[in-house]
């Protein structure tokens, strides 16, 4: 649990004042507050007109949407519970991870990455709480590159294209920086999302965005014309809070009675009669309880891009001989589960400045930083997490016509040492004399990172099942670098994020790269392309954007799992809206993605039953 982890260390033992205070504060702000807490569904009818599976990032945005038509009711399906005074705190995102809120999956051992974590594996943190990842995410708000969404259109995915998606991003969006809300072509206000840069920001996030331009490129909005370019984070943040997707879509229409919010409810399996192909119920668990709800209209998958392909595996719709392994009868045979794309980059790098400006540990958890935050919902904890920066550019393999660059940067005002070694080593899975030996000796300095990643990968790997049993987790492979394309992009952003650290604006605050060797990379001459390449094989880190597992497509790609509607193939009543309709990873972060997925696909289904039918 969060509290533990804080409450654990005991030289963070005299915040203890300062916890109560907010404590108090929080739950007498939150309990009258309109946005105030959910309560769990007291009754549970036999059938409802449409179920949604999963509240997080596109679920709750659907649940939303469904329920504006009063005629309707709708059951909205989530395996964990909801959120709670920490999850709120963007400063204290790295406490969330391993706790009862996240899946905590792992992919099976990488060869050729992540060879520097236990066991050659990643650890893959997904939220199993209303508003699901985006309560464990970083909150940056980052839309990708128009090109994904015309590229989308282009392989037959008819009204994906950007002039397509973006009003449905526009709509959701409430954003409060009276700069970039002012260019309306691309931005909204007055929607459920509330969207603004931290409230806290150290000096290094102007060095960056400064640095960016003195190596050439504009300091823009990536969310707008062009995205190419430098930028101070825009985050899903709300008065310095987090704004998850369930305190944006559910928190403010909680009261609907036309909607019904099951929590701490596990979906085993959706019912799917293997005659007529029709979608028809969802078996589900509840305290020990089985459940069988019928849908009169439609089910949604909203489970996310490692659990819907599951579901639709243990309900029979996937590879076949997959699923007859595990005795699963076979309804529709479908690749579901392949395509798997993630964003992979180097994690780990390490710079360290002689002015006192890193987010450290010890400036996060203090006395003074924890009475402003509660006060105020200002300071260090209103900090993304450290991560104030992000920027696109080109590496020599990006395409040079036009605004597509390959590599995104997050630039964060701390490393896996900035923690006193207490959360992200752990949640990384950093081996212990990995440890020991390169973050140790520079724990709780003043450092600053970039953490380039790999826009557009060409390895794809696969979710699978481990047992027909659905508690347990599934196969995770992303076969990361198994196309060595991806890791020479890597290696040239990788150059840039140093050149990034010799600009004037870096200099000036005594910046310099960390050149202890990392360990397993002794072989290799420093600093040349093979050093770089063995050094992101070893901190192969995961920017937590699983995407593609039941890839939309035409009718006429083999390898699509569900149509330009969403709708599964083949089945009746059945759409997947989350990441995992994603026909290719956009060119950025996924949230803001993923809300604008439920958004479009709201529209659809009110589009199929309020007038055709
Ligand atoms: C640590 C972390 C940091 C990230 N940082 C950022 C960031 O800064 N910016 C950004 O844009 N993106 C970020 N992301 C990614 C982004 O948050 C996700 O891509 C997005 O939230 C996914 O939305 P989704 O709707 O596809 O799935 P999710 O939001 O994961 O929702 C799936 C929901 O379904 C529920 N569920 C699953 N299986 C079942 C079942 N069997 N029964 C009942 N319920 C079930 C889950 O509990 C969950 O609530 C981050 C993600 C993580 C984990
Ligand atoms: C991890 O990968 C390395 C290098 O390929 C290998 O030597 C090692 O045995 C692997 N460890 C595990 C636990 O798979
Ligand atoms: C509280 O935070 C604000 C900015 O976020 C800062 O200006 C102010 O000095 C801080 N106050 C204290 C007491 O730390």
């Amino acid at each position: 649990m969060p509290l533990t982890q804080i409450f654990g260390n005991l030289s963070l033992w005299a915040s203890f004042p300062a916890f109560l205070l907010y404590y108090l504060l929080y739950s007498s702000f939150e309990m009258n507050d309109p946005e105030g807490f959910i309560t769990d569904a007291e009754t549970i009818l036999t059938e409802y007109d449409f179920i949604v599976i999963g509240a997080g990032s596109a679920g709750a945005v659907v649940a939303n949407r469904l329920t504006e038509v009063s005629n309707w009711n709708v059951l909205l399906l989530e395996a964990g519970g909801d959120e709670g005074m920490i999850t709120d705190i963007p400063g204290a995102v790295q406490l969330l991870q391993r706790t009862s809120i996240d899946w905590k999956y792992r992919t099976v051992a990488q060869t050729g990455a992540c060879l520097g974590f236990n066991d050659n594996k990643s650890n893959w943190p997904r939220g199993k709480i209303l508003g699901g990842s985006s309560v464990l995410n970083y909150m940056l708000y980052v839309r990708g590159n128009k090109r994904d969404y015309d590229d989308w259109e282009a392989k037959g995915n008819t009204g994906w294209s950007y002039d397509d998606v973006l009003p449905y991003f526009i709509k959701s969006e409430d954003n409060r920086n009276p700069y970039i809300a002012a260019n309306t072509k691309y931005h909204g206000t007055g929607g459920y999302l509330t969207v603004q840069e931290p409230a806290w920001t150290t000096p290094l996030a102007a060095a960056f965005v400064e640095a960016g331009v003195e190596m050439g490129y504009e300091n823009n909005d990536g969310n707008a014309a062009k995205q190419t370019g430098f930028m101070l984070a825009q985050a899903t943040n709300r008065r310095g809070r987090r704004c998850s997707t369930a305190k944006a879509f559910l928190r403010p229409i909680r009261n609907r009675q036309n909607l019904h919010i099951s929590m701490h409810s596990h979906v085993h399996k959706i019912i799917i009669d293997p005659v007529t192909k029709q979608a028809t119920a969802v078996r589900f668990e509840k305290k020990g309880q089985i459940y069988q709800v019928n849908a009169k209209k439609e089910i949604i998958v909203s489970a996310g891009s490692v659990n819907s392909p599951q579901l639709l595996m243990l309900s029979g719709v996937g590879p076949a001989a997959h699923l007859q392994s595990f005795g699963i009868p076979v309804i529709e045979d479908l690749p579901v589960g392949d395509n798997l794309q993630d964003h992979i980059s180097l994690g780990g790098m390490v710079f360290t400045v002689n002015k006192p400006f890193g987010s450290t540990e010890a400036r996060y958890y203090t006395l003074p930083a924890l009475l402003n935050y509660t006060m105020n919902s200002a300071g260090p904890l209103a900090s993304l997490g450290g991560c104030e920066g992000l920027a696109w550019v080109n590496t020599k393999y990006a395409d040079p016509s036009g605004d597509f660059p390959d590599i995104e940067f997050h630039f964060v005002s701390g490393t896996p040492a900035s923690d006193s070694g207490r959360s992200i080593r752990f949640n990384n899975g950093v081996r212990d004399d990995i440890w020991e030996k390169y973050y140790k000796p520079v724990m709780d300095k003043d450092m600053w990172q970039v953490i380039p990643m790999l826009l557009r990968p060409e390895s794809t790997g696969t979710i699978r099942l481990a047992s027909s049993d659905p508690y347990t987790a599934p196969l995770i492979d992303p076969k990361y670098f198994s196309k060595i394309q991806d890791l020479n992009v890597l290696i040239e952003g990788t150059k840039i994020g140093l050149a990034l650290g010799k600009t004037e604006a870096f200099q000036k605050l005594g910046s310099k790269f960390y050149d202890a060797i990392f360990p397993g990379c002794e072989q290799f001459t420093p600093w040349t392309d093979d050093y770089w390449g063995c050094f992101i094989r070893h901190y192969s880190q995961t920017l937590y954007h699983p995407a593609g597992t039941c890839k939309m497509g035409p009718s006429t790609d083999p390898t699509a799992v569900v149509d330009p509607q969403l709708k599964v193939n083949g089945i009746q009543g059945l759409r997947v809206v989350d990441c995992s309709i994603m026909p290719n990873v956009v060119s950025g972060n996924t949230n803001a993605p993923a809300i604008m997925i439920g958004e479009k696909a709201s529209d659809m289904i009110k589009a199929d039953w309020l007038v055709t039918k």
